[in-house]
């Protein structure tokens, strides 16, 4: 008899962005003549810059003849792209890393998910609250967690993220293993000081723990005071996976270009409490079960960091981010509290009200799609959060219906 991996069962039936889209589905087969406009899934809308998109071209005409032509390339994705990577990213930073530590990937996603694949079952693990779905249901896929009870998966270790901590969580009260951590942050727009991120490396380092850090929103940090990696922390190579991602910083979300760099002296433990190298494990992974990113698109990403490319990016993310303070302005004019928008491209604002009903309310008579916060986690009940992510003039007009709406 063939049977389920009955974890599977302790899920919520759908993942967040498919039930908003189910949502929006049913209220636009219900008023199809109504003008929707999404601020919900931090999808991106603007074209790809030229750069990539010229580089883009050449790779697919080199694919068209056969002395050009590529076949499967290294799992771990082609050096050009892992070197400019490890320059430019982090070496100019001060940040001691090399191409060898950079595995590229089709996406921050998938990598977040699968990453906690290559630890034991039996860890505790600490997420916060609110969060990125991904890092919670992988983890009760995995079997980590017991049911859901009252907003809670029993056995995960929640950090709060509240407007009482400035949406920083406290260093957990007992020793965890595994530490999800994300800046700036989704769903809150929040952001982390160096002395704040140090202090969870140093907890990682006094507990023997380990931090996944997910900066795929770091294209949108404007303050030079904040840490771009978790790397620029003295001791972060030792106990930290850092995930980045093209889809946000370039337009890549359609291209799927992301990449996570596991330092060389990043360590875990086995049961005897003897010390392993886990860049060789998330290699042994990554080469078994993925067969790399296409050629053009890692091209593609490598254009990102021409003197063009830098450019546009930093055009494309500055576009983006006039959107998040128009968002800002006005809900915050609307006499809401709101964090984020300043270095994220999401606004996490206070509804003080059931964040679904929240919701209802600017589709219905906004036509406005935003994402509840109980979606992301019990802390994020009461909340929504808007997105950046779309052309100004929708930006525009979605903030001009939300004021018109009779508070
Ligand atoms: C979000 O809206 O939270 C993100 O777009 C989700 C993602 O990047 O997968």
């Amino acid at each position: 008899m063939i049977k389920i991996n009955e974890n599977y069962l302790k899920l919520k039936a759908s993942y967040l962005f498919a039930d908003i889209a189910k949502r929006v589905a049913a209220f636009q087969d219900a008023n199809p003549d109504k003008e929707i406009i999404r601020l919900g899934i931090g999808d991106v809308t603007r074209a790809l810059p030229k750069a990539c998109i010229g580089a883009f071209h050449k790779a697919v005409d080199e694919m068209a003849s056969d002395a050009t032509f590529r076949g499967y390339g290294p799992e771990q994705g082609y050096p050009f792209l892992r070197e400019i990577i490890a320059r430019e990213d982090y070496q100019t930073r001060g940040a001691d890393i090399s191409p060898e530590e950079i595995f590229i990937s089709d996406g921050a996603k998938c990598d977040t998910g699968n990453i906690q694949e290559i630890f034991s079952t039996d860890i505790t693990v600490a997420i916060p609250d609110p969060v990125y779905p991904v890092y919670l249901d992988t983890n009760v896929m995995a079997g980590r967690t017991g049911h859901f009870n009252e907003g809670r998966y029993e056995g995960i270790i929640y950090l709060e993220s509240t407007s009482e901590n400035g949406f920083i969580p406290e260093l957990p009260k007992k020793s965890v293993d595994l530490i999800y951590l994300c800046y700036p942050n989704n769903p809150t727009g929040a952001t982390i000081t160096k002395q704040q991120l140090a202090d969870w490396v140093r907890y990682a380092i006094k507990n023997k723990a380990l931090i996944l850090y997910d900066a795929a929103y770091e294209a949108f940090i404007r303050e030079d005071s904040l840490p771009r990696t978790i790397y620029e922390i003295e001791g972060a190579r030792e106990v930290a996976i850092e995930f980045r991602s093209f889809s946000k910083t370039a337009g890549f979300t359609g291209t799927r270009c992301a990449f996570t760099v596991v330092p060389k002296t990043c360590r875990a433990y086995d049961r005897h409490g003897e010390k392993h190298a886990v860049l060789p494990l998330w290699n042994r992974r990554h080469a078994t079960k993925f067969n790399g990113v296409s050629y053009p698109v890692q091209k593609a990403a490598e254009a990102v960091y021409s003197p063009d490319g830098k450019a546009q990016i930093k055009e494309l993310t500055d576009y983006y981010m006039k959107n998040a303070q128009l968002i800002l302005n006005n809900m915050t004019q609307l006499g809401y509290e709101c964090t984020g928008g300043n270095n994220s491209p999401y606004i996490w604002i206070n509804g003080k009200r059931d964040s679904w009903e929240f919701f209802d309310m600017l589709l219905n008579k906004a036509g406005v799609v935003c994402t509840p916060g109980a979606g992301f986690g019990k802390c994020g009940e009461g909340y929504i959060r808007i997105s950046a992510f779309n052309s100004f003039e929708n930006v525009q007009k979605a903030m001009e219906r939300i004021c018109r709406i009779a508070w």
